[in-house]
């Protein structure tokens, strides 16, 4: 298990466009430092909001060491806590999803309203001051339907990202979605070999038949922009803001998070196997059928699909070094109906046979990577620079939090 400096030293070392050395994709000690600098310090993607509609509404999640409480309050907002009991510490909420008008620990039934301050603790004596009992707030942001979490005392700002992020979320109306079907599964992959997966599709071809139906290989869809956005986006970009929808290429500072509004193959409207939409009943209000994919990204844990006729919000976890959690939320119109708007198969059928897909290459390229014969390789600077840009934002991230420099990588 590598030490801080070992790890820093590595990442000084580090080849510039080739893939990172063995131990950051197999070491416990780098997994404990990615928890610790990444998950446990920056905003991480939760749920949908809603999948708490409700008031008394809960979620639990576990990132690492932590477990969160996720609820929807009495006033309607949702808020975060951790969940441990301010008594001796038993979780408040067992089960996975649940419906509570309060939490109740499960230990000696001390009671906590949904904001999370104690309201009823029994035989504590006349000095117990119950308000100093609360349960631990994590901080909780609702971004246009999407709730985020940040486990750091102190968040980083979260504005820059929800202010870019929120006009082009504002048309798919997640307020208004619910979940049709969700999907968990766990890669026996670490998690930046998940994400350096999604960040291209030089694999697609070889590995999606079903997804190619619809997505295109076009690597200036799935990478970083490298100068000019070549004429074909541009026209697309400018034919859906001419009719009032964000969809220009935007990445964030940093690199941590990239909006575009991505067109799929000619006539496509939705990730399904004609290539039709999904839903009959849209969630939201795209002015197109062919608008194309709201592509999100925000590092370290969520990527998504938005589209005219429903959303996709997909969420990454690490379990271990080597395994990681990748769940998969189908969103449509919380008015749209089974068996009559949407058909659960024709809807899922093509992410979960991705989604299985992008399991198996990354378990293979983990276990590729275990042998000690690996060696770091070359990324490819036309098919690969989503790659390079995710590596790029880990290395210098990393650096910069332990260091508090900007890390210029080895050419
Ligand atoms: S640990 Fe929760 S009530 Fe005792
Ligand atoms: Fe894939």
């Amino acid at each position: 298990m590598l030490h801080d400096s070992e790890i820093l030293a590595k990442l000084m070392a580090r080849q510039k466009n080739y893939s990172l050395e063995q131990a950051f994709y197999t070491d416990p000690g780098v997994l404990d430092l990615d928890l610790r600098q990444i998950f446990y310090r920056e905003w991480l993607f939760a749920i949908p909001a809603c999948e708490v509609p409700k008031p008394g509404n809960y979620v639990t999640h576990q990132v690492g060491a932590y477990n969160v409480i996720i609820v929807r309050g009495t006033d309607g907002e949702v808020r975060a806590f951790h969940n441990a009991c301010r008594h001796r510490g038993s979780v408040v909420c067992k089960a996975k999803k649940g419906n509570s008008p309060k939490l109740v620990c499960p230990y000696h039934q001390w009671t906590y309203e949904l904001d999370g301050s104690l309201l009823w603790a029994r035989d504590m004596g006349p000095d117990f001051d119950a308000s100093k009992h609360g349960l631990k707030p994590v901080h909780c942001r609702d971004l246009a339907g999407l709730i985020y979490i940040c486990l750091a005392d102190e968040a980083p700002d979260f504005d820059a990202f929800a202010e870019a992020a929120r006009p082009y979320l504002e048309p798919h109306d997640l307020g208004n979605a619910k979940i049709a079907y969700e999907s968990s599964i766990i890669e026996n992959g670490n998690w930046k070999l998940v994400w350096e997966n999604n960040r291209e599709c030089y694999h697609c071809g070889g590995n999606h038949p079903s997804l190619c139906r619809t997505f295109p290989e076009d690597p200036s869809v799935t990478g970083v922009e490298g100068g000019e956005t070549p004429p074909h986006l541009q026209k697309h970009f400018d034919r859906i803001e001419a009719a009032g929808c964000p969809a220009q290429f935007r990445m964030g500072e940093r690199g941590q998070h990239r909006l575009a509004r991505m067109p799929l193959n000619e006539g496509a409207e939705s990730y399904t196997m004609d290539g039709k939409a999904a839903v009959a009943k849209p969630l939201g209000r795209v002015p197109f059928a062919d608008a194309g994919t709201l592509l999100k990204f925000h590092y370290p844990t969520t990527w998504n699909h938005f589209l005219p006729d429903h959303s996709l919000v997909f969420r990454v976890n690490p379990i271990s070094a080597t395994e990681t959690e990748v769940t998969t939320k189908w969103l449509v119109h919380k008015d749209a109906v089974e068996g009559q708007d949407y058909d659960i198969k024709r809807l899922t059928e093509v992410w979960m046979a991705t989604n299985d897909e992008d399991r198996i290459v990354v378990e293979d390229n983990q276990r590729g990577i275990n042998s000690p014969a690996y060696q770091p390789g070359p990324y490819s600077e036309v098919q690969e620079s989503g790659v390079i840009q995710f590596s790029n934002w880990y290395a210098e991230h990393l650096t910069r939090a332990l260091t508090g420099r900007n890390l210029i990588a080895a050419e």
